[in-house]
C-alpha cells in the first residue's frame, strides 16, 4: 500500500469527493450518518443518502420484522446507496443478518462484537462491511478478519465506546498508521472544519452521529432533541465502564448508576438497573430523567434541529472552505 492509494480530491465541479470512502461506498461526500438505536429509521438514513452522504439504518432497537419494514421503506425514499448498522452482541442478531441478506441492503457496518465471525458471510454474499473500534489494536483485527474499511471512534463520541477512552485525536493517527484499509474517524465531529481535521490527520470520511439526532427526520424524541441542543461542556460523561461503557447526559438514572457503581453493585445488578428498556424510556418516550440518555460531548456545540439535509450542506460547504483556506478563522 503505498500512499497514493489514501489520496482523495475534490470532483473537477467541486461538488463532490474522489477517494477511496466515496468510492467504496458509490457516495458524493465522505461523510456517513452513523446508526443509532431510537434516532435513525428510514426516514434519517435515506435523507442523508439523498443529500450525499451515506445514511445508515439503525438496528440496534429493532425487532427483526421492524428492521425489515425499515430497509424496504428506505429503499422506496432513495435510489442511492445507504446501510444498516448491526450491534453484534444483541440477541436477534441472526434473525438481523437474514433479513439484511434477504433484503440485499449493499453496505453493513456492524459494531460491538468480533468481526470475524459476520464479515466472511456478508462478504460472501457481496456486501460491502465496515466494523466500528475504538482502538488501533482492533483495527488491525478487523482488518485480519477482511472488512472493507474501519469506522475509528474516540472517546468523545455517543452511546457506547471504548474502555481505553482514547480521544479521537489521539486514535485517528494511531488507527492510521496501523491499517492500510479505508477509515472513517468518528467521535466529536459536528462540522466541516471537524471533518477536514480528520482528514488531515490521515481519516478518508467521517461518522456523524449526535449531530444527526438534532433534525427533524431522526425518531428520536422531541424532548430528548431538545435536551441535547440544551447541553453544554460537561453535561455528558462515559459510565458503565464495567458492564459496557457509554456516554451519556448526566441525569437521574445516572445518578442511580454511579451510586449502583460506588456501592459496588455486582454486575447482574448493574444489568437489572439498566434494564433493555431505560434507552428507549429516555431517547423515544423523552423521560430525561429516568431514561439512558446517549449523546457525544459535541452536544456542547450543536445549537439547532434542521433537516438532514441541511446539516450535510452545510458541513460540506464548511469542509470546502476549509480546504480552501485552513486557517481562515
Ligand atoms: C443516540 C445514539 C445512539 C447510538 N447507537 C449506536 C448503535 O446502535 N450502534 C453503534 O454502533 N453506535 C451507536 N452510537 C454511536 C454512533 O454510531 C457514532 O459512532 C457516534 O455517535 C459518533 O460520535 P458523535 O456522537 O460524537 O458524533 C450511538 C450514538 C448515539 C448518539
Amino acid at each position: 500500500m503505498t500512499s497514493d492509494n489514501m489520496e482523495g480530491g475534490f470532483s473537477p465541479d467541486s461538488t463532490g469527493f474522489d477517494n477511496r470512502i466515496t468510492r467504496l461506498f458509490g457516495i458524493r461526500i465522505p461523510l456517513v450518518q452513523a446508526g443509532m438505536i431510537w434516532a435513525s429509521g428510514w426516514r434519517l438514513a435515506s435523507a442523508v443518502s439523498n443529500a450525499g452522504g451515506l445514511g445508515l439504518i439503525g438496528a440496534g432497537s429493532m425487532y427483526p420484522d421492524v428492521l425489515r419494514e425499515h430497509i424496504r421503506k428506505c429503499k422506496q425514499a432513495t435510489d442511492k446507496p445507504f446501510g444498516v448498522n448491526l450491534p453484534l452482541l444483541y440477541p436477534d442478531i441472526d434473525k438481523h443478518a437474514a433479513i439484511i441478506l434477504e433484503e440485499k441492503v449493499p453496505v453493513v457496518f456492524t459494531s460491538a462484537g468480533n468481526p470475524k465471525t459476520w464479515t466472511g458471510v456478508f462478504k460472501e454474499q457481496g456486501m460491502t462491511v465496515v466494523h466500528v473500534v475504538s482502538s488501533a489494536r482492533f483495527a488491525v483485527k478487523s482488518q485480519e478478519a477482511g472488512v472493507d474499511a474501519v469506522v475509528a471512534e474516540g472517546f468523545e463520541a455517543g452511546g457506547h465506546n471504548g474502555r481505553e477512552e482514547t480521544t479521537t485525536l489521539c486514535l485517528i493517527p494511531a488507527v492510521r498508521r496501523a491499517v492500510t484499509i479505508p477509515l472513517i474517524a468518528a467521535g466529536g465531529i459536528a462540522t466541516g472544519r471537524a471533518m477536514y481535521a480528520m482528514m488531515a490527520l490521515g481519516a478518508e470520511g467521517v461518522q456523524m452521529g449526535s449531530r444527526f439526532v438534532c433534525t427533524h427526520e431522526a425518531s428520536s424524541h422531541q424532548a430528548f432533541k431538545d435536551a441535547v441542543v440544551a447541553a453544554g461542556e460537561g453535561d455528558t460523561i462515559l459510565t458503565m465502564k464495567q458492564l459496557t461503557p457509554v456516554r451519556l447526559i448526566r441525569n437521574q438514572f445516572y445518578r442511580q448508576v454511579r451510586a449502583a457503581e460506588d456501592a459496588c453493585v455486582p454486575i447482574p445488578g448493574l444489568q437489572q438497573l439498566l434494564g433493555r428498556g431505560r434507552a428507549k424510556r429516555g431517547m423515544f418516550e423523552g423521560d430525561l430523567e429516568e431514561g439512558e440518555l446517549e449523546i457525544g460531548q459535541v452536544s456542547a456545540l450543536i445549537g439547532d434541529i434542521k433537516p438532514a439535509a441541511a446539516i450535510v450542506n452545510e458541513v460540506w460547504a464548511e469542509f470546502r472552505q476549509a480546504a480552501a483556506q485552513p486557517f481562515h478563522f
